[in-house]
């Protein structure tokens, strides 16, 4: 991990983080500096190998400032987040020693040594997919491992938070909780995991990628407005997600689809409404999004308990949980009925989890032509081609990992600088 030329030495990570996603929203901040958020919430921690950052860092005597690189281009490191994060890992990082290669570094030293990052997420950034969670807990995950900081991972969550605050989630797979905390210095505001991504296995998640040339609000300041004005994120952060995060809790426990798909939706949908009682409000949802749910709506009706849950961040992306493969298949046959490709090339159509395309029958543009309309819908007649960019199929993915295969690094191990 470290090489050496003449005295000088670069000393190297690299870890991948996955990204996660909401079914009790975080939406609003009780400190805008520590970010602590007004309500608890929890997420699923998405598949790495679909959507993840990998991160490498790098410390060595010869680098003469903090530097970051992100998906291949510089990026300033002055923000108060990224420095939060930086001091807090740096606080925490011991003795270190590799006699093979006559490094040693003392737990003093390491705040005189600058660092180098390189980060790279394997889904497109303008997606809209929590691109900040799994680029923050990449971050403190591997500079963790690089300063030999105790493994502690609510420490890690509480430091990742300080980046982002659902990166805090981001530390663990499976299921996640993010406790807010009481305290004012956040110290107990933390992620905790509530099981790992073997305890419910049967989930698909599909992710329809909506087209959208509208440029978004930013969660940072659409919360920040949430809270200023919208007196239904009072309501639902005292009295609606306290119970609702319980309820949650069981249902992921008993694998309670039907409950966990019901308190999916309707928390997104009131984390939607509250976007819309802010003042201006604040619309993350399009057409497509609302059309969305509108089929899946119809269909959970049309079968008398919900086959898939839907849920909705600051941005018109679907994000579909099917309760298991089969109803996964029918879903992604529903979708591209109404949102065929706009090209013949499906298997771009489809990234991710690809086998699920033969599954569904679906080998080429003729066979999506051929798909029967879902028999629930009235409207048959209408298709929105072009409406969504692509979909992934995925699953529940693990926690963040360090990968050991140096030709993984993204920075050169002699000067340090991006490959
Ligand atoms: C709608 O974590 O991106 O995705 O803490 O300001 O960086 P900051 O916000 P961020 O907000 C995420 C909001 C959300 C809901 C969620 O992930 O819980």
């Amino acid at each position: 991990m470290a090489s050496e030329e003449e005295g000088q030495w670069v000393l190297m990570a690299t870890g991948r983080s996955p990204t996660n996603i909401a079914v009790i929203k975080y939406w609003g901040k009780r400190d805008e500096a520590l970010i602590l958020p007004v309500n608890d919430s929890i997420s699923v921690t998405l598949d790495p190998d679909h959507l993840s950052a990998t991160t490498t860092v790098a410390v060595s005597p010869s680098f003469s400032a903090d530097r970051m690189w992100l998906n291949g281009k510089e990026i300033s490191l002055s923000g108060g987040r990224f420095q939060s994060c930086l001091r807090e890992i740096r606080k925490r990082a011991r003795d270190f020693e590799d006699e093979k290669k006559g490094i040693k570094i003392k737990k003093e030293d390491w705040e005189k040594l600058h660092v180098h990052i390189a980060s790279y997420n394997n889904f497109p950034t303008a997606a809209g997919l929590a691109s900040s969670a799994a680029g923050f807990a990449c971050l403190v995950f591997t500079l963790g491992k690089l300063m030999n900081v105790k493994e502690d991972y609510g420490e890690l969550s509480s430091i990742a938070r300080q980046g982002s605050g659902s990166a805090c989630r981001s530390i663990y797979g499976g299921f996640v909780k993010w406790c807010m905390g009481k305290k004012d210095d956040g110290s107990d505001s933390i992620a905790v995991q509530l099981a790992d991504e073997a305890h419910w296995k049967d989930l698909v998640i599909i992710i329809a990628v909506v087209s959208s040339k509208q440029k978004e609000t930013s969660s940072t300041s659409g919360m920040r407005d949430s809270v200023e004005t919208s007196p239904l994120l009072q309501y639902r952060a005292q009295t609606v997600v306290p119970s609702r995060v319980l309820k949650m809790e069981e249902a992921i426990k008993n694998h309670d689809f039907e409950l966990f798909a019901k308190l999916t939706c309707a928390d997104s949908n009131q984390f939607h409404a509250v976007c819309l009682d802010t003042s201006p409000p604040i619309f993350y949802m399009n057409d497509t999004s609302h059309r969305i749910i509108g089929l899946v709506e119809k269909w959970n009706h049309s079968e008398g308990c919900p086959q898939v849950a839907y849920t909705f961040d600051a941005g018109p992306n679907a994000v579909l949980i099917a309760w298991d493969r089969k109803t996964a298949v029918l879903l992604l046959q529903k979708l591209l009925y109404y949102f065929p490709p706009q090209d013949k090339d499906l298997s771009s159509y489809l990234v991710g989890d690809k086998s699920i395309l033969s599954d569904a029958g679906l080998h080429s543009i003729e066979d999506v032509e051929a798909l029967p309309a879902p028999p629930e819908m009235k409207m048959h007649d209408q298709k929105f081609k072009g409406d969504v960019s692509y979909f992934i199929c995925s699953r529940l993915g693990a926690g963040p990992k360090a990968v050991a295969d140096e030709s993984q690094a993204l920075l050169d191990s002699v000067t340090g600088i991006p490959k």
